[in-house]
């Protein structure tokens, strides 16, 4: 299995871990650091809406757990018909680990990729850490 299909695959078992009983809408996320170690998040909902958390968000929170600080690529999976690209706030927290290059896989259980975006492309004109040295 190659790496690609191996993240895919840890993308689906995510998925299948999603806390949503609100809108039941499973999100998986799955990260690869500058140093190969790989991260998994999924979205996990909350009675009180606001609070929920994207699967992004849970896999950042893994990564930087684990000791993780540069994303190379990530893998985000959702099902159906439009694709499931990270939302506006999750672009920023991957904007966080990233540099122009990393890519952002648009994923589904069915079709694997089915687009792969830089952080350029995804978040043009980005505020980020060297803004503030
Ligand atoms: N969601 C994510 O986990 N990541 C995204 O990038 C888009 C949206 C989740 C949030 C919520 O639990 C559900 O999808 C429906 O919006």
């Amino acid at each position: 299995m190659s790496q690609a299909e191996q993240c895919i695959e840890l993308a689906r078992q995510a998925m299948s871990k999603a806390y949503v009983p609100y809108s039941n809408f499973q999100v998986g996320a799955v990260i690869e650091t500058a140093e190969g170690e790989l991260f998994s998040g999924c979205n996990v909902e909350n009675a009180s809406y606001p609070e929920g958390t994207c699967a992004e968000a849970g896999a950042i929170a893994a990564m930087v757990m684990g000791g993780g600080q540069r994303i190379k690529q990530i893998y985000v999976m959702g099902a159906g018909e439009l694709l499931v690209s990270p939302c506006g706030g999750c672009r920023q927290r991957i904007r966080e680990f990233s540099d122009g290059l990393t890519l952002i896989h648009i994923c589904s259980p069915e079709k694997g990729i089915r687009k792969t975006l830089s952080m350029d492309q995804l978040l043009p004109y980005s505020f980020g850490p060297s803004n503030l040295l």
